[in-house]
């Protein structure tokens, strides 16, 4: 398997990155963009169909699902016998979609989400999230580890990119939870060089609390002796006060605030806040 032929579609910030990496790991790498573009070393196809009929593997990466539909349409016909790995960021709605085409059009199918950033493929620390079949995995694992670590999540369509959305969830959160906390340190002349050290050192701390909590998720078990929710709702309404009175507004903690509020409305006050994972669910 180690130089398989691999077409890359889509060659912006992140196709040209992975386009790249096959070429540098001795991949016969076959190209193709919808605004002409090359990558030394590689072979430009001249339409998407030619690029797809060069290799048995092809990774297409573009802006988004409609774009990913666009490109492979006119190439629908050079699909039979190869696999689609789509690497384009999406619902898991996407990944079906995707899935039931290739399978429509006799082509074999992994849906993807990166990791990393560009510059990070083909590194160590890139890690990308396929799901798929076993066997279809299996068979592309050792030119799909060229681009970064490859993490098998499943067999269903979509599940690689529940993980990406929800793992990116968790960052989004903790940068608003951060530019809050800098905007709100920003009141008081805190400059965010002199606080991050101890944000970071905190979020360390925080981590080591989610084994514990996914436990009592995965449990459905909320009883604590450690911290209850109604303490932490109260935390939330003096977090939301103090920085409306510091001039910064509410906006990040407000939604979570309301969450914890309702949760001890609901009667979950002397569980843990594990148990807000009920109230989220509905
Ligand atoms: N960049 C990152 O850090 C990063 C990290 C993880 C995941 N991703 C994911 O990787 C995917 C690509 O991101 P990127 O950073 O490479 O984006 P990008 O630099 O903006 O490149 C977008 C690519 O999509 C193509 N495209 C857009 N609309 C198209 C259409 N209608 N038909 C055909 N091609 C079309 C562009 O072709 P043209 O050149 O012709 O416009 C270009 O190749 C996204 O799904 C993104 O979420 C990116």
């Amino acid at each position: 398997m180690h130089n398989t032929p691999v077409t890359v579609l889509g060659l912006g910030r992140m196709g040209a990155a992975l386009a790249r990496a096959f070429v540098g790991a001795g991949h016969p790498t076959t190209v193709f963009n919808r605004t002409p573009r090359e990558i030394a070393g590689a072979t430009t196809a001249a339409t998407a169909g030619e690029a797809v009929a060069a290799s048995p593997l092809v990774v297409v990466c573009v802006r988004d699902h409609d774009a990913s539909r666009e490109l492979l349409a006119p190439a629908a016909a050079a699909m039979s016998g190869r696999t689609l790995a789509d690497l384009t960021s999406g619902t898991p709605e996407h990944a079906r979609e995707s899935a039931a085409w290739a399978s429509e059009h006799g082509a074999d199918f992994l849906a993807g989400a990166i990791m990393a950033v560009p510059q990070g493929i083909g590194r160590p620390g890139a890690t990308i999230l396929y799901d798929g079949p076993d066997a279809v995995f299996d068979a592309h694992r050792p030119t799909l580890d060229v681009l970064g670590r490859s993490v098998h999540v499943g067999v269903r369509p979509g599940l690689a990119g529940l993980h990406d959305l929800a793992l990116l969830g968790i960052m989004w959160s903790a940068f608003g939870g951060y530019l809050h906390a800098l905007a709100l340190m920003g009141t008081a002349g805190v400059r965010a060089a002199d606080f991050t050290p101890m944000a970071t050192q905190w979020l360390e701390v925080v981590t080591g609390f989610l084994p514990e909590i996914g436990g009592q998720v995965d449990a459905a078990d909320y009883a604590t002796d450690v911290s209850s929710l109604d303490i932490n709702a109260a935390g939330l309404e003096l977090l939301a006060e103090a920085s409306r009175r510091q001039g910064v507004g509410d906006a990040v903690p407000e939604p979570l605030r309301a969450l914890f509020a309702r949760a001890v409305a609901e009667g979950r006050g002397d569980e843990s806040v594990a148990a807000l994972v009920e109230v989220i669910r509905g």
